[in-house]
């Protein structure tokens, strides 16, 4: 592939900063794109994935590694959310060991957000942290998860309550990989593709709502699926760069996720994938808002309709309203002991308020069962 065809967002974090590489086939050319870090022949490169993921493409990364002269093993762990655990870290440090990666070396993560969020972990806290590069292999985890640094693991008591914040030195997206994906994951993925439409880039809204079909790569046009990973990498890359420990506006990107964290919890994180979660928690807050006057109702319909198209479900399940505001009430998010909520104002405009009360939120509940 001619590197002209690569697309380089650039997360400008200074010292920090990376470049996320969007391109068909980039997954060919880690090695390139490495070396172009400067990275030299001898590195030792762990590569962290799944079973699944390594048995498509695997194969074709350790190649890539081998053929610019890194020396390359691999280890792999356990897919699903029930695996992201410091038992799982321990693991890949374990690996780490084996290897005896030092600190010039660099850990590659090959697979979704579980993958990306542990061999980011494990990269941070490895001799005090070493490089790690992300190459995402879902459409979560190239819009979000592999972007802006923060990895972790769950602990019994919630969800990534154990992490810390590592920037990655590369982001290698191929879209080619999503081809593979199941079509539920990809429709979950969408979800934070829409997120990022209305609280700030109502051009990108605008152009899910002409797309002919969300709901498969397969499916879409290959450019508008570029078009839509570019614009939704340099969306997080610029609240990432605005506020990179989320110490005021990074919560703008947790729109419809604390209702959406509340559904996960209450469900036993077996029902709902995070991104479905993540579309029931932004319809709601698109009723509440609709009817807080904060919104017009045009605009909540429009992002049902986005939710709608792209197979996300909306009803939300008969959960009992104290039970979600108790939930909501034990988030990370919450300051002061008042939950916040990321509101939309309009497409495209969101704000963060804590006076949403729980009589609205329980009335929200009933209307979208
Ligand atoms: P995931 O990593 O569990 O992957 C979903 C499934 O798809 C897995 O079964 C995986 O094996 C399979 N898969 C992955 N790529 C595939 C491919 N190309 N072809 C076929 N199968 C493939 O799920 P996810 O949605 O990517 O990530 C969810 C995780 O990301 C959660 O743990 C969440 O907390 C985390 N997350 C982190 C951040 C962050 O900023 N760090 C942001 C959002 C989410
Ligand atoms: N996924 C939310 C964040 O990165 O802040």
């Amino acid at each position: 592939m001619a590197t002209t065809n690569l697309k380089r967002i650039p997360v400008a974090l200074a010292q920090r900063g990376y470049e996320v590489v969007i391109g068909r086939g980039c997954r060919f050319h880690v090695g390139e794109e490495l070396q172009r870090l400067g990275y030299g022949s001898g590195l030792k490169v762990l590569v962290v994935s799944n079973p699944v993921v390594f048995h498509h493409y695997g194969t074709h990364c350790m190649e890539a590694l081998g053929a610019a002269g890194f020396m390359a093993s691999s280890l792999l762990v356990e897919a699903g959310e029930t695996h992201k655990t410091p038992a799982t870290v321990a693991r890949i440090y374990d690996a780490c060991w084996r290897e005896r990666l030092e600190r010039e070396s660099l850990i590659m993560a090959l697979g979704g957000g579980v993958v990306g969020d542990m061999a980011g972990f494990a990269a941070a806290t490895w001799l005090r942290g070493i490089a790690v590069v992300q190459v995402p292999t879902t459409l979560l985890a190239m819009v979000d998860a592999a972007i802006g640094g923060k990895t972790g693991v769950n602990h019994p008591g919630g969800k990534n309550l154990i992490g810390a914040f590592h920037q990655p030195r590369l982001v290698l997206v191929d879209p080619d990989t999503l081809f593979t994906l199941p079509e539920r994951e990809f429709q979950g993925g969408m979800a934070e593709v829409i997120k990022y439409g209305v609280i700030g880039d109502v051009e990108l809204f605008t152009k899910l709502e002409q797309a002919e079909t969300l709901r498969s790569a397969t499916a879409m046009e290959p450019a508008l699926l570029i078009q839509l990973l570019c614009r939704s990498a340099a969306a997080k890359a610029a609240v990432v760069v605005a506020d990179e420990r989320e110490s005021g506006c990074r919560a703008i990107l947790n729109y419809g996720h604390t209702m959406g964290h509340a559904l996960e919890t209450l469900t036993g994180y077996d029902t709902y994938l995070h991104g479905e979660a993540v579309a029931m928690g932004m319809g709601a807050m698109g009723w509440i808002a609709s009817r807080e006057g904060y919104w017009q109702d045009i605009e909540h319909q429009r992002q049902t309709a986005v939710l709608a198209k792209a197979g996300l479900p909306l009803r939300w399940p008969p959960l009992d309203p104290d039970a979600v505001v108790a939930c909501m009430g034990s988030d990370k998010k919450v300051r002061n002991g008042r939950v916040r909520f990321v509101v939309p104002r309009a497409l495209g405009r969101v704000e963060i308020r804590d006076d949403i009360s729980t009589e609205r939120v329980g009335q929200a509940l009933k209307a979208l069962q």
